[in-house]
């Protein structure tokens, strides 16, 4: 594949990581953001709109257009279904651009059946994906773990701050997350096949969540009493700590996937690198600072590059 890629969110998490593997591989990448660009990038870049009009201008001779654009929780009014509807716009804009290839990053195991609306949602926008015309990709991720992340380091962060780690229902559920690197390098493989394809990005490894949580606690170096404990009483205990924190911690749909199990694979692993390696190998970073979601998408940050995982690769400094 020769040509301009389009990127959703080249500023943002996994859309850098991807973005940065693009740049690796020698593409042009071109950004549809919400971001400011970071000083010296060589991406270009057009706000991220939903104007048909807007957006074929900004698609049309693309080889390929990469869609991470999703929303963790609702919020301001907005729900998943506003994001399935955005999607749509951005996919329909892609097909009547002509797109080379669509390749639409969704989450583990979305299905329509599925009683949580993150995950019955992403399924809709699948199906939209594959009727669009274009040929495609649908890279499923389960939990994606690197600088920046928000899940990882804030469980490093309440480890840090507090005796004791409330483990809810008592953490046997299991997750297999997968590194930033990983899930990136198979976000842009897919995006260079050349049939129809769909694919989990999980990592290697399989925990349960209370080793998932150990093993974050021994990489900073802590020892904690780890207590198990009913769903509600962990949900009220992260719902006291909002007022300081001013942000939502984790939502009961995001524990409830988790229980589910939604965040492992069903499919062999496609990731190599060892989570378990990587956060041994952070752990003197992780949780130093909390990373608030709503001051990253809605307030003070919600226009600052996500940097960290740009640099070195189409980013220069200063
Ligand atoms: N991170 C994970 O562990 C994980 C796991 C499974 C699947 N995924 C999927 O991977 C994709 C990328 O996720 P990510 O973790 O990289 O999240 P992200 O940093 O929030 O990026 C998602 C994209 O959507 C935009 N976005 C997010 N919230 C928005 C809002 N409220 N209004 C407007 N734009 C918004 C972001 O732009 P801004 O940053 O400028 O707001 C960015 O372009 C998503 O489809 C997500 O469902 C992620």
């Amino acid at each position: 594949m020769t040509g301009r890629i389009v990127v959703t969110g080249s500023f943002s998490y996994i859309g850098a990581a991807v973005s940065a593997e693009l740049l690796r591989r020698g593409f042009v990448v071109h950004t549809l953001r919400n971001r400011r660009p970071p000083a010296g990038t060589t991406i270009t870049h057009a706000p991220l709109r939903f104007d048909p009009d807007h957006l074929l201008r900004e698609l049309t001779d693309a080889a390929a257009f990469i869609n991470t654009y999703w929303i963790r929780f609702p919020w301001v009014g907005r729900g998943f279904s506003d994001a399935a509807r955005d999607c749509a716009t951005l996919i329909e804009a892609a097909a009547h651009a002509r797109v080379g290839r669509i390749v639409h990053v969704s989450v583990s195991n979305a299905s329509e059946a599925s009683g949580l609306e993150y995950y019955s949602a992403k399924s809709e926008v699948e199906r939209l994906v594959r009727s669009a015309g274009p040929n495609y990709a649908i890279v499923r991720p389960t939990l994606v773990v690197g600088p920046a992340d928000v899940l990882t380091n804030n469980i490093a962060w309440l480890l840090r701050r507090f005796p004791f780690f409330l483990l809810p229902g008592g953490g046997a559920y299991r997750l297999q997350p997968v590194t930033l690197e990983d899930a990136a390098r198979l976000v842009v493989d897919a995006a260079l096949e050349a049939g129809n394809l769909e694919e989990d990005a999980a990592g290697p490894e399989i925990f349960t969540f209370a080793e998932y949580v150990r093993q974050v606690a021994s990489a900073c170096g802590l020892r904690r009493l780890f207590l198990p404990a009913p769903d509600p009483i962990v949900l009220s205990a992260l719902g006291l700590l909002k007022p300081f924190l001013r942000d939502i911690v984790l939502t009961r749909d995001e524990l409830a996937g988790l229980q589910q199990e939604l965040l492992v694979s069903r499919k062999p692993a496609l990731g190599r690198k060892s989570v378990s390696a990587w956060i041994q190998a952070n752990g003197s970073k992780l949780g130093r600072e909390y990373v608030n979601d709503l001051d990253r998408h809605f307030r003070s940050d919600a226009k600052k590059p996500i940097v960290s995982v740009c640099a070195g690769a189409g980013v220069k400094s200063g």
